[in-house]
C-alpha cells in the first residue's frame, strides 16, 4: 500500500467515530471556522446564483452542510452541492447524514468533472492528506469556472511559534492522541493528524504553490490566533 492508499485506509477505518470525535476534539470551534469561511467565499464571489459547489475531501459532509445553510440564510441559490472522496467508509456515513447531496468516489487529484464547471471548490482539513498536492490544486484550476474560487481551510504550520501555536501543539501531540484514541479506538489515526501538520507546509508555503498554478489570492487569513487557516484564492478571468 503506497502513503496515499494508507491514509485513505485509515480515513475508512475511523469513519464511523469521526464525527463524535472531532466535535470533541475541536470543542466544537471548527464549525465557526467552516461558517466564516463560507460566509466570506461568498460574499468574495458575489453571486446571487451558483450552479456548482464541488467539497473536496468531503469525508461525512458537514461542510456541505455549511454551504446549503449558509447559502439559504443568503438567499443564494446553489443549484449543485457535490462531495468528493477516496474513502468509501467516510461516503457512506456522508451519504446516511446527507441524502440530498450527490457524492463521488475520488481523488482530489482526478475528479473526473468536466473542465471550466464548478463556481467554488472547498476542501476542509483535507488538503493535508492529499500526497500529491500539486497536482490537485492544477486539477481544481481546470475544473473551477473563470471567477471560481478555492477555498482551503487547514491546521498550517505556524512559523511564529507564539504560546497559542505552542498550546496548540501540546494539545495536538501529547492530548488528542489519547483522547482520538479512546474516542476511536485507533489510536494510530489520531497520532498520525499531530505529525501530519508538523509535516505540512505553512499558509505562506500553500498560497505560492497556489500562484504557481495560476492562483490569485483574495484572502490569506487565520483563526484562533494562527490554530487554523483560511485561504481564498480565484481562477482569475483572465486565464480562460
Ligand atoms: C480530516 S478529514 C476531513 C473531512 C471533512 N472535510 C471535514 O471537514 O470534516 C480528511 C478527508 O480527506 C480525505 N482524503 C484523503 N486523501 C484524499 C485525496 N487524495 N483526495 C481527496 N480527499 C482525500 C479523507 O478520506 C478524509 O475524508
Amino acid at each position: 500500500m503506497d502513503k496515499q492508499q494508507k491514509i485513505v485506509s485509515m480515513f475508512d477505518n475511523i469513519a464511523k467515530s469521526y464525527d463524535i470525535a472531532n466535535r470533541i476534539l475541536s470543542f466544537g470551534v471548527d464549525k465557526n471556522w467552516r461558517k466564516k469561511g463560507i460566509n466570506l467565499a461568498l460574499s468574495t464571489y458575489q453571486k446571487e446564483d451558483i450552479d456548482l459547489i464541488v467539497d473536496v475531501a468531503c469525508g461525512t459532509g458537514d461542510m456541505m452542510g455549511f454551504w446549503e445553510k449558509e447559502a439559504r440564510k443568503l438567499e443564494i441559490e446553489v443549484a449543485h452541492i457535490l462531495g468528493i472522496d477516496p474513502s468509501v467508509g467516510m461516503v457512506d456515513v456522508g451519504k446516511k447524514k446527507f441524502p440530498q447531496f450527490e457524492f463521488k468516489i475520488a481523488s482530489a487529484t482526478e475528479m473526473g468533472l468536466e473542465s471550466d464547471s464548478a463556481d467554488i471548490i472547498s476542501i476542509a482539513y483535507g488538503i493535508r492528506n492529499v500526497v500529491e498536492r500539486e497536482k490537485a490544486f492544477v486539477e481544481f484550476f481546470k475544473t473551477l469556472k473563470s471567477g471560481g474560487l478555492v477555498v482551503i481551510l487547514e491546521f498550517t504550520k505556524d512559523r511564529k511559534r507564539g504560546l497559542v501555536s505552542r498550546s496548540r501543539d501540546f494539545y495536538m501531540n501529547k492530548i488528542l492522541p489519547i483522547l482520538g484514541g479512546m474516542i476511536s479506538g485507533n489510536r494510530e489515526a489520531y497520532t498520525y493528524l499531530p505529525n501530519s501538520i508538523g509535516d505540512f507546509v505553512s499558509s505562506e508555503e500553500m498560497v505560492a504553490e497556489l500562484e504557481s498554478v495560476g492562483f490569485e489570492t483574495i484572502h490569506n487569513l487565520s483563526f484562533s490566533m494562527g490554530v487554523s487557516s483560511l485561504i481564498i484564492a480565484r481562477k482569475g478571468v483572465s486565464d480562460v
